[in-house]
């Protein structure tokens, strides 16, 4: 059913596996999906365009420059596809993708490509062990492409080792999952903050923290790939394919939130929100005086995510917490003293998550007493696998 309608486009590349691909492009069109091929030229060695036509129903493209409408194939292709996966996947196409080089109509597609790609590698056994190629595989992963490692066994080359297409099945389940996955938050509008709260001290200074807005952006994406309606609202500068509002100071944050409150079903608060504020901001620079010492005096800021759970209806609320010290006994108290559904707990005392970091590690605690620990990866898995607790 997860098929029914969906677009799959897929890429095959001049591989012997090519050959494979037919009986993979019948399952899906049995399926119920819409199914899209583009080869590279080398494809075509090894499988004939009749045939993948004939099996997928429609026109199979190769050529970059064969413009039919007004919109250029490697855009409309990109456009019209839920998902794109590449199969079998040579090493010279996949290294073209991961270095951004389009230089056919296949790698074009791949660079205008802007939702989910699963790439299923074949090649000689040598070629998968190559430096250069294992770099791209790590480039393309990290950027969230999907990887569906070769199996070990005799290539078609004579060689005996990894570097076989993986199994069919396996292939269409990675489709399936994406794309069950991708409705997961269909309908829900996820409204998410990130960064750290600015408050002004004068028109030059400020009070800040650490915060770099990466977990909250990486929430945000994700929930954006779960079919969410998404509303990043940031004290950071962002580009992102959902709203995001940009804010400065906890009271700006406030505000914001209250605007999105009433229509959203999931809230996050990543955001480390400011405790205080400066009492009167200064509206000169303030000039160094006589004495050796400096006092500022500071008002407390608005806890705006107990705010949040005190009013709420029917929203999810989630909050984050950052300790230094004690990070179990200070979130249970924190969960019960906010009052929200799920408080993600992570330890900022280490310098290779949490604050900056490109990962995370983080306990999820959630209103009943149960936790959740996430070991160690990076935000946009962490972030993941929070959404799909969450989405429970
Ligand atoms: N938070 C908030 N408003 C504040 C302070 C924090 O909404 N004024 C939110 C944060 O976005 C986070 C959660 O509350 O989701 C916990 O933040 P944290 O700084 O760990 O907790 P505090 O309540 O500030 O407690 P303390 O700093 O004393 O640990």
């Amino acid at each position: 059913m997860i098929l029914q309608g969906k677009t799959i486009l897929i890429g095959i590349t001049g591989g012997i596996a090519a050959y494979k691909m037919c009986e993979l492009i019948r399952r899906f069109k049995k399926s119920g999906a819409n199914v899209k091929v583009v080869c590279t030229p080398n494809a075509l060695n090894f499988v004939t365009k009749l045939t993948l036509q004939n099996l997928s129903q429609n026109e199979v493209f190769v050529e970059e420059f064969d413009v039919k409408e007004w919109k250029p194939e490697h855009i409309s292709l990109a456009d019209e596809a839920d998902i794109m996966l590449i199969a079998p996947a040579t090493a010279n196409t996949i290294s073209k993708i991961a270095q951004g080089i389009a230089d056919n109509l296949l790698t074009s597609i791949a660079c205008a490509f802007s939702k989910k790609m699963i790439i299923a590698p074949a090649m000689n056994c040598n070629m998968w062990q190559n430096q250069a190629v294992q770099e791209n595989i790590r480039i393309l992963k990290s950027r969230g492409v999907e990887i569906l490692e070769p199996e070990s066994g005799f290539l078609a080359c004579g060689y005996l080792g990894k570097g076989r297409l993986c199994g069919l099945n396996k292939i269409f389940n990675a489709v399936c999952e994406w794309l069950s996955y991708s409705e997961k938050l269909k309908g829900q509008k996820v409204v998410i903050t990130s960064g750290g709260t600015i408050e002004d001290i004068d028109p030059v200074r400020y009070i800040s923290n650490y915060s770099s807005g990466k977990m909250g952006f990486a929430l945000a994406s994700c929930a954006k790939s779960m079919g969410a309606e998404v509303v990043l609202i940031t004290t950071k500068d962002f580009e992102a394919p959902f709203k995001i509002v940009k804010v400065k100071s906890a009271r700006d944050m406030q505000t914001a939130l209250d605007n999105e409150f009433e229509t959203s079903d999931i809230i996050i608060m990543a955001a480390a929100v400011a405790d205080y504020r400066v009492k009167e901001v200064s509206a000169q620079k303030m000039k160094k005086g006589e004495s050796d010492e400096l006092t500022l005096e500071l008002v407390k800021n608005p806890d705006i995510l107990r705010g949040l759970c005190e009013k709420k209806t029917h929203q999810c609320i989630v909050g984050f917490c950052a300790e230094s010290e004690n990070l179990i006994e200070n979130a249970k108290e924190k969960i019960t003293k906010k009052g929200c559904d799920y408080l993600v707990a992570n330890d900022i005392s280490r310098s290779d998550i949490g604050f900056g970091a490109e990962n995370n590690e983080v306990v999820i605690f959630d209103k009943n007493g149960e936790t959740k620990r996430l070991e160690k990866a990076s935000k946009s898995v962490i972030a993941r696998q929070i959404l799909e607790v969450i989405s429970q």
